[in-house]
């Protein structure tokens, strides 16, 4: 140890550090002044209390006790990372959005992907849709497609989300998720049975985040330079494959480690290995919406037999040097569109449009979209000001267009695109709603031990539910999925299969909120 280094450590009362022999660098205050102590509160005396006025010791704190924000109200436990997208070819034939305009034009990226429901801290195995959350730094102006890991969505309305959301968190009264509670709202929503198919097979224990697929999973609409609409899917696949655990091995990895997906992607790009997905898109022209027997602008409902064209490829290639600054702090929203990429009319995605940047402005702050996670790469010239945490730099006292003095203005080649409507404002469940077909044909094609294991996962929740109406529903749903498939829950549950079939034709074709009236009927 060097003399100074003893120095510093008699002065200080503290075990010199190992760089003391360095002159390394000043510790500083929030505001910049130099650190004279950072070990000792100061103190009337020996024996006195501390005083207020060591402003450095309550600047510490107080920074301290507010080193939270709200964690996200679903999608709380997650991982990012940096990346490129790499546009295989010119799509502007499809679209006028500039990251499909060339081959091999290069975006900037930022992936999260998630659990869905357990809050931040849990373990990433547990049976849960994983999201996958992708932000493009455009030359527009940033675009978020905001998905999951599985094609589909539980329900097709957002006016059904916060109950769906309330019903899978932990109880209220308890603390706990409860089958009992999730699976009695699920029994009046017979069009989550495809969604819960998928969340309850081997797919929602993925083993990593690598080796899984991404989905938009609601239709999205591209627009051409002469406004011309494409409604198109968009699907991530995994250039590593696909891994899944069985439930066995979700639970094994969870009592082992919370955090094995972190450590998997953390590491894997760590080594360089650089895992990537190709992105794929579906298109339908809107002539073709109506040939369908279902509807495809309802987000429960995959385009089956619609052909999926690879339009480029994500690479994911560095770590975030910060996980609150950027993975935490990073707001995604469906709302983050550039020119060329639009919504669709899918009622579920509306909902959607406004629900993120709300809950942002609550759980970041007004400013969120300065922070540099969220900045585009484009310069943001807008009128918008104030508010908490601005830290632009307006010098302008032109706040508002338009003026004589200052030609900022809007461009109309960026437009949304127009539609023609007919019919009258209304609030009705879709026409279509074809609740349990795809659902057979997901079940009809996994092979014998990925339907096994699914009867066993789900059969495992099940079997808690203490309510014989809600369990019967429930198989009764998927029953009309596909016999075998309500068959085999049945007998696993030790529930008479004879008595879901009545309930079945009771209530087939009456609305879920009014199955008690048709119930009393029927008996
Ligand atoms: C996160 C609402 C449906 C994927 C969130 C958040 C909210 C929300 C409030 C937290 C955002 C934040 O704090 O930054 C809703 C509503 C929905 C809906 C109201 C339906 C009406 C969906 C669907 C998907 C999805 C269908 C997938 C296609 C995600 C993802 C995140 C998220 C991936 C996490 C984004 C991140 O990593 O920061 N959602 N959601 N959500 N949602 Fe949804």
């Amino acid at each position: 140890l060097t003399a100074m280094a003893v120095a510093v450590a008699m002065a200080t009362n503290t075990l010199p550090a190992i760089s003391a022999a360095e002159p390394g660098r000043v510790l500083t205050e929030d505001g910049g002044q130099p650190v004279g102590d950072n070990q000792n509160s100061r103190t009337a005396g020996p024996r006195g209390s501390v005083l207020l006025d060591n402003f450095h010791l309550i600047q510490k704190l107080s920074r301290f006790d507010r080193e939270r924000i709200p964690e996200r109200v679903v999608h709380a436990r997650g991982v990012g990372a940096h990346g490129e997208f790499v546009s295989y070819g010119d799509y502007s034939q499809h679209t006028r959005a500039k990251l499909f305009g060339a081959k091999g034009k290069r975006t900037p990226v930022f992936v999260r992907f998630s659990t869905v429901i357990h809050p931040g801290g849990s373990p990433e195995s547990l049976r849960d849709p994983r999201g996958f959350a992708v932000k493009f730094y455009t030359e527009d102006g940033n675009w978020d497609l905001v998905g999951n890991n599985l094609p589909v969505f539980f329900i097709r309305d957002a006016m059904k989300f916060p109950d769906m959301v309330h019903s899978l968190k932990p109880s209220p009264v308890t603390n706990q998720q409860d089958p009992n509670r999730f699976f009695d709202f699920f029994s009046h929503v017979p069009e989550s049975t495809q969604m819960l198919t998928f969340v309850y097979s081997d797919q929602g224990t993925p083993a990593n985040l690598r080796q899984m697929d991404g989905f938009g999973v609601h239709a999205f609409k591209w627009v051409n330079a002469d406004g011309q609409v494409t409604y198109v899917k968009f699907n991530w696949r995994s250039m590593q494959g696909h891994k899944r655990h069985t439930a066995k091995e979700a639970a094994e990895a969870t009592a082992m480690n919370h955090s094995n997906h972190t450590e998997d992607l953390y590491q894997a790009i760590g080594k360089g290995e650089y895992p990537s997905w190709e992105l794929g898109v579906q298109m339908l022209k809107p002539e073709q919406l109506d040939g369908f027997d279902f509807d495809p602008l309802d987000a429960t409902k995959v385009w089956i037999d619609v052909p999926e064209l690879k339009v480029g490829k994500m690479t994911l290639n560095r770590t975030p040097g910060n996980f609150f600054e950027a993975t935490e702090q990073a707001a995604f929203s469906p709302g983050m569109i550039v020119p060329g990429i639009e919504p669709s009319e899918d009622r579920l995605l509306q909902g959607r449009l406004f629900s993120y940047a709300d809950t942002q402005r609550y759980r970041i702050g007004v400013n969120y979209l300065m922070l540099p996670i969220n900045r585009p790469v484009v310069d943001v010239v807008n009128n918008s000001q104030h508010g908490a945490m601005n830290f632009g730099e307006t010098k302008s006292d032109v706040n508002y267009e338009p003026s004589v003095s200052v030609n900022v203005h809007a461009d109309p080649a960026a437009k949304y695109s127009q539609a023609n409507l007919v019919g009258s404002v209304e609030q009705q469940r879709i026409a279509k709603t074809l609740n349990f077909q795809q659902a057979g044909e997901l079940y009809r094609s996994f092979s014998k031990s990925e339907q096994a294991n699914l009867i066993s996962n789900l059969a495992g929740d099940m079997k808690k539910v203490r309510d014989k109406q809600v369990r019967q529903r429930m198989v009764g749903f998927f029953y009309q999925a596909d016999a075998d498939y309500g068959s085999r829950l049945a007998e696993a549950l030790g529930d008479d299969l004879g008595e879901v079939k009545a309930l079945v034709s009771a209530t087939k074709d009456v609305e879920p909120t009014m199955w008690k009236r048709a119930l009393n009927a029927a008996t």
